[in-house]
């Protein structure tokens, strides 16, 4: 019982060369880039090439990265009518980690785990992740589907597919930035999940299948789905703060706040309500703005003295409102971007693996007699 440590808090169990997190001060790098650096200069392809390869790469670098990428934006055709028969009912959480899965039936080599097959894995299931959201939101909304155009990056490509339009590049920045604040971040839960589930040389599908499941819980990425869910409960900025102390004295989490690493407000979290602030301004949707605002007030006179702040899932909920994302692709949101950051920590276990194996304290009886049924 002596090492049992409940919810493996404080263990550390890989090394990466990706992410770097100090909790105490609020501070992100990606491979020694401060996080604030990467959202303000970078892009998501830019983004996952450095995750990728521990370095920023050159313009030519870049540019046959992103001809790699937008090459796998186009789903096989099997794979795109399995989209179109999804109960339009089901959640996109479950969908996205379905069809990921399915991914790899179209995979002639889908077992094969060194580094180059393992990128080529995670760019097509980078690649084709956005297409497979996109496609099942159209049909689930009985719209054409939109094909993708891989003239357009990452982030724009996707909100074309989705809205039938070209984005705004003010939109497309925007949601550029949310995938560069997504993209990683230490040995979160469906990291570890990836990582665990590739260390025993099962394959990239499994193992990001796996981080998506993860990733669904309320207590990780679907935060931001339950923060939204939050702030259209509450009628105005008027009801917040008694919305919220109700809350507290019944004992119950508040979404979007509290995180196990920071102690601090999660830098992503600042960078991310600046760009909540001004595109709620610019999209018509200030009061959504305004309630974030006073329920982060509340919440720092409340509990900040327990180390509870907001952390990336808070304001990201009123960022992609004001895209215009419905609230349930938020969480898909996330996953696309982390797909980034799960495959780079699948290569990076792959590259020096030994099988997750911890043990569990037994604390059930011993020498306990079997009992004969018919005597129980
Ligand atoms: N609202 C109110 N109280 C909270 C919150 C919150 N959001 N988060 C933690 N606490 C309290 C908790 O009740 C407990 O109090 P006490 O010691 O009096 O029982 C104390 O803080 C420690 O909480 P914990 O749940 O044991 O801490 P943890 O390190 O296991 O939890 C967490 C981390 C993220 C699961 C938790 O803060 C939480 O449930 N937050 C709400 C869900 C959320 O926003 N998740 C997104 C996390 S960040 C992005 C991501 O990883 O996806």
């Amino acid at each position: 019982m002596g090492d049992f440590a409940k919810g493996l808090e404080g263990v550390t169990a890989a090394e990466t060369n990706m992410s770097f997190i100090d909790g105490q001060e609020g501070r992100l790098e990606y491979v020694g880039i401060g996080i604030d650096d990467l959202a303000e200069h970078s892009t998501f392809e830019e983004t996952v090439f450095l995750l990728w390869n521990n370095r920023l790469p050159t313009a030519s670098e870049l540019s046959d990265f992103r001809k790699e990428l937008s090459k796998r934006y186009a789903l096989p055709a099997g794979l795109a009518r399995r989209v179109a028969e999804i109960p339009t009912t089901a959640q996109p959480m479950h969908m996205l980690r379905t069809l990921v899965s399915e991914m790899s039936l179209y995979d002639t080599h889908p077992n094969d785990n060194d580094v180059e097959q393992a990128r080529r894995k995670a760019m097509n299931i980078l690649g084709q992740a956005p297409t497979i959201v996109a496609m099942f939101d159209r049909c689930r909304r009985g719209l054409p589907v939109i094909e993708p155009d891989p003239s357009l990056g990452f982030s724009a490509n996707f909100l074309y597919m989705l809205n039938g339009e070209k984005p705004t590049e003010t939109m497309a920045r925007a949601f550029d930035i949310c995938m560069i604040t997504h993209a990683d971040h230490g040995l979160n839960n469906s990291t570890f999940a990836a990582r665990v589930v590739i260390s025993t040389l099962s394959d990239v599908y499994s193992a990001i299948t796996a981080a998506i499941g993860s990733l669904r819980g309320p207590l990780h990425g679907g935060a931001n789905e339950g923060v939204m869910h939050m702030l259209n409960e509450i009628p105005s900025v008027d009801d917040a703060e008694a919305y919220i102390m109700g809350k507290l004295e019944r004992r119950e989490k508040i979404m979007g706040f509290g995180h196990r690493v920071y102690k601090a407000k999660d830098p992503r979290a600042t960078y991310l309500m600046t760009l909540a602030e001004q595109l709620a301004k610019d999209t018509g949707n200030a009061d959504l703005y305004a309630k974030s605002h006073k329920i982060e007030q509340v919440m720092e006179r409340e509990v900040a003295a327990k180390g509870i702040y907001p952390n990336v899932d808070f304001y990201s909920a009123t960022t992609y409102h004001c895209i215009g994302l419905r609230l349930d692709l938020f969480t898909p949101m996330f996953a696309m971007s982390r797909i980034g950051g799960w495959s780079g920590h699948v290569i990076e276990q792959l590259s020096d693996n030994r099988l997750f194996r911890p043990a569990a304290a037994y604390v059930g009886p011993h020498d306990a007699p079997y009992v004969p049924i018919d005597q129980r």
